[in-house]
């Protein structure tokens, strides 16, 4: 199951894991925004998914089982960037970037835990973004939310463990997509491409359960980690 897959690095991971053969499942808001390529396979299901609206998992997660009759890994890259800053925020953009980046991860991971539990090697990656791992600017919701993110990755990676579900906090910096189109500090040619982290989130997705990362960090640029 693949959120955000219209654009950008859930674009970009629905490629990189239909190339790989797996059968997935594309929950977004407009279907002709999805290649044709990717809508006609069989190995593809569209469903509707509104990270906005709060019965959205159930409707997807049934659709998904009743056609595949499993999930096995579920990418959650829906999300949405906020320019307001500490002093001028209003309560209305701390609640929307709340309710789509915080609260509809949440939703979702809580919906499709028990088929992950049954897969026997779930996997569930939760982008999320340096931005919840440091504060670099006053872009005060988006951070928040992301450094929820960060939490609610780690929260479901110690309840579900034992069952063999491994979560990932993916959290780049810069990546070449839609959201940074406007960033002027980093050039386009400077940012990580879309298809990078795509390979690097499968190959994550990929791994056996004694091998988990739990947070990806992934720079285009050199920043301090110390
Ligand atoms: N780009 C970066 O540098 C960067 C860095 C760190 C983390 N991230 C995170 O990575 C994720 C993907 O970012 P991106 O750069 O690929 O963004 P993007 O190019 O702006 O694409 C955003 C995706 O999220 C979907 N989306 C937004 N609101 C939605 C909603 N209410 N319901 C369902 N889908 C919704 C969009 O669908 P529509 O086409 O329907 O609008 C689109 O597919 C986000 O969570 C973002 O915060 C991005």
């Amino acid at each position: 199951m693949i959120s955000g897959a219209t654009r950008g690095i859930g674009r970009a991971i629905a490629a990189e894991l239909h190339q790989a053969g797996w059968a997935l499942s594309l929950g977004v808001r407009d279907p002709s925004a999805l290649p044709s390529e990717l809508v006609a396979d069989e190995r593809v299901l569209v469903s509707d998914y509104d990270a906005g609206d709060q019965d959205a998992p159930a409707r997807w997660h049934a659709a998904t089982r009743a056609w595949a009759g499993r999930v096995d890994a579920v990418v959650h890259c829906a999300g949405v960037n906020s320019p307001q800053p500490l002093t001028t925020v209003t309560a209305e953009e701390m609640e929307r970037v709340w309710r789509i980046n915080t609260l509809a991860p949440t939703l979702l991971a809580q919906e499709v835990l028990p088929s992950l539990r049954r897969s026997g090697s779930g996997r569930l990656m939760l982008l999320a973004s340096m931005s919840g791992k440091r504060i670099r600017n006053d872009k005060v919701a988006y951070g928040t939310s992301k450094f929820a993110v960060v939490g609610l990755a780690h929260t479901v990676r110690e309840q579900a463990w034992a069952d063999g579900v491994r979560v990932c906090a993916v959290c780049p910096s810069f990546v070449r997509t839609d959201m940074t189109a406007q960033a002027t500090k980093v050039t386009a040619d400077e940012m990580t491409q879309p298809a990078t982290l795509a390979h690097l989130m499968r190959t994550v997705i990929e791994l056996p359960n004694t091998a988990s990362v739990a947070e990806l960090l992934v720079n285009c640029r050199l920043e301090d980690m110390l």
